[in-house]
């Protein structure tokens, strides 16, 4: 094979996703199935354990201990069937949602998790948003048929109209809770059973059914076997049919049913993802000109772009280690890569690939893999590498917050280490930080009420800043921008004691109340008040 032909064929096999759920649907569970296929743990429990001390401020401290873990858990890397599989991790609770659109950005597809008890719940929704802003294609597992449950065609059309998602089952249970009887693959015709064991746990049978028009059903679903003959033939006259084209323009969700902790529907999930999920696909970039263009995953040149900064994962050392996916061409160990932003050109040695259990050296690295560079803070979220060319990866955006505090320094000795604090944690995207322009606040503002939490705690763990929050009077935030000139200088001299530069150096308008600034975005028509802004 060709060295062109054996690129091809590494971006081919790899599939690049995230799961996203509510919590409590079974994310961790159906994450810690999928290793187990693909062998990258040994034993069930590794992956929970882990996720107990999790996003809660308390147990940051404790976190920190185990940074290595969580971190190399960020970004889990395994084969199956001849793929390799990149799974990223996304912080399902709500309060970190900024950081689960970062992660979302690397990623080619998803994998929407849904309790069949509670159906599309409130998060599911505003991941889905998440997912439709960038046509992510989703396929969904409907989780927990050992409970009992909502009935499938209820779930489907629960989707459908909460979600905007066509569905189209690929699987379809026989029964739920008590009358759980197994999972129906609709494309091979073969129905899987499972058998209760003695804990109260299901158990994957080897016993396939393939006629479902023969006697075996009848013997061993009962009355089942008509109810499930009835519902094929409803889903086939009136069934939506599953087009991959559609799925891959993020219209259509293939639909899986099962139940992740009892193992079952996942092997039939995982087989299916690998046929239809996208291999890395090609990303929008500016060129030097100014225009976007699509760079597709097998050009020769690297490229890549970073989604998310860690900062402190070694503590004696300062590190931050910044989360690259490469987009095209092929990373090697010692490559020389131009920092775009800096325009620095540099010999890349220190890379590191991420592993289910551990950080692997990096030898080489390909289209919809993540890498791991360990710097010293110049690299920042947005941040594009190549080996020579201009390009700059473009969609990775903030939100505006809708949570403001002012910081209080305890120690006023320690105003540069708050800060350096401030700053770091900021361009980490743990939170933004507003300076504004007529004092020396430090204004604060999240997504989350956790964000300001874990803000204080990381603070004096790595910082030894002891600070404490004050109520800001603010109820939103808008960055702005004009195109003429005469008026923004007015704009600005006028709304001075209200506006803020964010970390980046953007300008903001931090509004005391919503009210306030629904009547000055009516007073001032020729000013953008933007709810997002484009990182780097
Ligand atoms: P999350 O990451 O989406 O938040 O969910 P997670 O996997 O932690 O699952 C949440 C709870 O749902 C867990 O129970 C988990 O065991 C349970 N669960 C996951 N899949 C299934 C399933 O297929 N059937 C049933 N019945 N339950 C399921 P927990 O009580 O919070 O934890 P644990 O006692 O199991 O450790």
């Amino acid at each position: 094979m060709s060295p062109e032909s054996q690129d091809r064929r590494q971006i081919e096999r790899r599939r690049t996703f995230g799961i996203i759920s509510h919590p409590d649907a079974g994310k961790t569970t159906l994450t810690e199935k999928l290793l187990l296929f693909g062998g990258a743990i040994q034993l069930a429990g590794t992956v929970k354990a882990r996720k107990a001390s999790r996003y809660a401020a308390s147990d940051w401290m404790a976190m920190e201990k185990e940074r290595g873990i969580s971190v190399s858990t960020s970004v889990m890397s395994f084969s199956y069937a001849g793929c390799a599989i990149n799974l990223l991790d996304t912080p399902g609770h709500r309060d970190f949602s900024e950081d689960t659109y970062r992660v979302l950005t690397a990623v080619d597809s998803a994998l929407l998790v849904i309790d069949a008890a509670k159906g599309v719940e409130s998060q599911t929704q505003k991941l889905m948003d998440v997912c439709r802003m960038r046509s992510t294609p989703v396929i969904t597992f409907i989780n927990k048929l050992d409970r009992e449950g909502l009935p499938p065609l209820e779930l489907l059309a629960d989707i459908e109209t909460r979600l905007g998602l066509e569905c189209a089952p690929l699987t379809w249970p026989v029964g739920t809770g008590s009358t759980f009887k197994g999972v129906y693959d609709i494309q091979k015709e073969e129905l899987r059973l499972f058998s209760p064991t003695h804990g109260g746990k299901i158990r994957e049978t080897q016993m396939l059914i393939t006629d479902l028009y023969g006697e075996d059903p009848d013997i061993r679903l009962g009355a089942q076997a008509d109810a499930l003959r009835a519902d094929m033939e409803l889903l086939r006259e009136a069934g939506t049919p599953f087009s991959r084209d559609r799925y891959l323009a993020g219209r259509q969700t293939p639909v899986f049913f099962g139940s992740a902790v009892n193992n079952f529907g996942v092997r039939e999930l995982l087989d299916s993802f690998i046929l239809l999920a996208p291999a890395p696909l090609p990303r929008p970039a500016l060129t030097e000109t100014g225009d976007l263009r699509a760079v597709a995953p097998d050009e020769e040149e690297f490229s890549g772009v970073v989604f998310k900064i860690q900062a402190n994962m070694d503590k004696a050392h300062r590190d931050r280690m910044a989360f690259m996916r490469v987009c095209s061409g092929r990373f090697t160990r010692g490559m020389r890569l131009k920092h775009l932003r800096t325009g620095k050109t540099a010999a890349v040695s220190n890379a590191v690939l991420f592993m289910a259990q551990d950080r692997a050296g990096v030898e080489s690295a390909y289209p919809g893999d993540i890498i791991g560079l360990a710097g010293h803070g110049v690299i920042k979220i947005g941040d594009t590498f190549t080996e020579r060319s201009y390009l700059k990866y473009t969609g990775i955006p903030n939100f505006a917050p809708e949570l403001f505090r002012r910081v209080r320094l305890r120690n006023p000795l320690k105003s540069k280490q708050l800060q350096k604090g401030l700053e770091q944690l900021a361009e980490e995207g743990a939170v933004q930080l507003f300076r504004p322009l007529a004092n020396n606040d430090y204004i604060l503002g999240a997504v989350g009420m956790l964000q300001f939490e874990v803000i204080i705690s990381r603070l004096a763990g790595e910082y030894a800043v002891d600070a404490a929050y004050e109520e800001a009077k603010i109820e939103a935030a808008r960055w702005v921008a004009c195109a003429d000139k005469a008026v923004f200088e007015d704009f600005t001299r006028r709304y001075r004691q209200d506006l803020a530069v964010d970390a980046e150096g953007a300008l903001a308008y931090l509004a005391p109340s919503v009210w306030k600034l629904e009547a000055t975005e009516e007073r001032w028509p020729a000013v953008e008040f933007r709810t997002t802004r484009e990182i780097g």
